[in-house]
């Protein structure tokens, strides 16, 4: 069996040591621009050259090295009818529930203020927080955003959930589709994005709907940058409808110098890390789906393409 690695890394050999102890019998190729077919059975990619495809035509699956396959849906030869499996989980879930719990809690419990009091030597204390003023709505209830929304649950902050189909989550309040997403957005307050980047949700967040979350509203996308159409965000930054926002992931990254969400007051900007690509349980993850494969097993995580994640 042959497993070709093709992501940019300036050291692959950390990708391919793990998989060569983790499928000991294979031959680990690690692909370059302009390389010869390898005849490989599988390939482990991010973001991939349209070149990988031209070339290698016996792929039997393509694994892609995080959960958004927006990357690879953009090529324009990505062989139909080849299985695409995407990223479940592999520890990203639990660094997303961090992340997010940690800017709800921070906006929540003024520690923004308690920060700046410190500056002034200042010993001031604020109302204790009223959980009911922060309903937390999160888009997306996959892998990560569920694992978001019951973090979120379990700090017993009131969490709504929006996704494409009906869902039951403890502590949850579930909606369904566009039918059910004003009424989701009414409810919340805090609008997380943990949504897929596919033709339906792209540009999703807009002045329109931001304008929809209750007064004082808060923004953390850490689904796409493509989900958020930016000039509508800083309008309803500065109309003050939205009173701040975090941002970790954006249409142009790194996000250039120039960009004016730089300057803007009120948002948090972090470089795409709210949930980093481990690579071990990445490694072990994909190599257990290989094994299954090759006898004779389904998997879970395959992308069904015509509804794109
Ligand atoms: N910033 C980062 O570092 C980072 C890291 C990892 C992932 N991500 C982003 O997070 C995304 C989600 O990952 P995941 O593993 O949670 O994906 P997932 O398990 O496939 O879940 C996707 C969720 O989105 C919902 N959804 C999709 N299209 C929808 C639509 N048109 N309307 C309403 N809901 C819709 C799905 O609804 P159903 O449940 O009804 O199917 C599902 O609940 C990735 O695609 C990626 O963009 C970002």
């Amino acid at each position: 069996m042959k497993v070709i690695f093709a992501a940019y890394d300036p050291q692959p050999q950390r990708w391919t040591n793990l998989i060569a102890e983790q499928l000991p019998d294979a031959e680990i190729i690690v692909w370059e621009p302009g390389m010869a077919p390898t005849g490989a059975d599988y390939a482990l990619v991010w973001q991939p050259a349209e070149a990988l495809f031209e070339a290698e035509r016996q792929l039997k699956a393509v694994f892609n090295l995080g959960a958004g396959i927006d990357g690879l849906l953009r090529l324009r030869n990505l062989p139909p009818a080849l299985p695409v499996v995407r990223l479940e989980d592999a520890g990203m879930s639990v660094q997303m529930a961090e992340y997010v719990a940690y800017h709800v809690i921070g906006a929540s419990r003024d520690m923004d203020l308690y920060r700046s009091q410190q500056a002034d030597s200042q010993w001031k204390i604020h109302r204790p927080i009223k959980r009911s003023e922060w309903p937390v709505g999160v888009l997306g209830l996959g892998h990560i955003g569920k694992r978001v929304a019951q973090t979120l649950a379990g700090l017993e902050y009131p969490v709504h959930g929006w996704a494409r189909t009906a869902h039951d989550i403890e502590g949850v309040r579930c909606h369904a589709g566009q039918a059910e997403l004003d009424t989701f957005l009414q409810s919340t307050r805090v609008l997380v994005n943990t949504l897929p980047l596919t033709d339906e949700t792209r540009d999703l967040i807009d002045y329109r709907l931001l304008g929809r979350l209750r007064p004082g509203a808060m923004l953390i996308n850490v689904g796409r940058g493509e989900h958020l159409v930016d000039e509508d965000l800083i309008r309803a930054l500065a109309e003050g409808h939205v009173t701040r926002a975090v941002l970790d992931v954006f249409r142009q990254e790194p996000l250039p110098g120039e960009h004016p969400f730089w300057r803007t007051p009120g948002l948090t900007i972090t470089p795409h890390i709210s949930a980093r690509t481990l690579r071990d349980a990445t490694v072990e993850q994909i190599c257990g789906k290989i094994r299954a494969l090759e006898a004779g097993q389904q998997v879970s995580g395959v992308v069904d393409l015509g509804r794109g994640y």
